[in-house]
């Protein structure tokens, strides 16, 4: 089993693993899990859990010349550096991550990755990204959360219609047409985002605000493509749709040296 953090305070249930610095559960008091996860996710370190938020970093994706997906940072161990309790509502977790040997092999650049999650009525995540080389970077990076839904079928998604996407599918660059519902495999990078996302379904309406972004991702796999994931029923496609708060494709960003950029996600 993962060591992680468990937040429990008047307003909201939370756990938040040192593998990935990943937030796998979130729970309004009296409300159903946000949070999709994996019954079946694998819950050791050096694994990507499946479901929650897991943190795609320093690159979104499998970039040319990169054999990982979506980066190292979300399979490596986070150093818990503080629990604040700010009131009877709401709690603050840090965890940050450093370059090492291992990760230079990957990113040829010292960095510090400080990730500032706050528990409550609301959940926020700020990640931050320090360079401390003395040359600029470059990253694309993403939040990656897994929302728990009623049944795919009933997901609609506003918030994106008129916007440019890239189509990871066929390659081509579209515009949205109308909300988002879902028939078939959705793997779409949308660019110009600076508003909030909407997911409603039949329980709930979630907005999704995303700072330090401009690219949202919006994900799922559907019936072929979850019958051939790891860590997750051939059915799972049913129970979530991420929602991605990005830095990717057109929206990269160049980190100069000694100099930070924030991304942050409330939900
Ligand atoms: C999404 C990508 O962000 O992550 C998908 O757009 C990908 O193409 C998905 O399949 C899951 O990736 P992974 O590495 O967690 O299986």
């Amino acid at each position: 089993m993962l060591e992680f953090i468990e937040i429990k305070n008047n307003k909201a249930h939370a756990k938040i693993a040192l593998n990935g610095a990943h937030v796998f559960h979130y729970q309004r008091v009296g409300q159903k899990p946000l949070l999709y996860l994996s019954e079946i996710s694998d819950l050791e370190e050096g694994k990507s859990i499946r479901g929650g938020i897991p943190i795609c970093w320093p690159w979104f994706g499998k970039p040319e010349g990169k054999t990982l997906q979506h980066g190292f940072a979300r399979t490596s161990k986070w150093t818990h550096t503080s629990t604040n309790k700010i009131d009877a509502n709401t709690t603050e977790v840090v965890l940050k991550l450093k370059h090492s040997k291992e990760s230079l092999k990957l990113f040829p650049y010292k960095f510090e990755l400080a990730l500032h999650v706050e528990v409550g009525e609301n959940l926020k995540l700020e990640l931050k990204t320090t360079n401390l080389d003395a040359k600029a970077f470059e990253i694309t990076q993403a939040l990656h959360t897994y929302f728990a839904v009623s049944h795919i079928g009933d997901v609609e998604i506003s918030g994106l219609e008129n916007k440019p996407y890239l189509d990871a599918l066929t390659f081509k660059d579209e515009v949205q047409n109308g909300v988002i519902t879902f028939n078939s495999e959705v793997d779409r990078v949308y660019q110009n985002v600076t508003n909030a996302v909407i997911l409603k379904d039949k329980n709930r309406s979630l907005h999704v605000e995303s700072f330090g972004s401009s690219s949202c991702v919006v994900w799922n796999p559907w019936i072929e493509k979850c019958s051939r994931m790891s860590a997750m029923k051939a059915d799972a496609y049913k129970e979530f749709v991420c929602i991605e708060s990005a830095n990717a494709f057109e929206d990269k960003r160049i980190i100069l040296a000694n100099k930070s950029h924030t991304l942050k996600l409330v939900l």
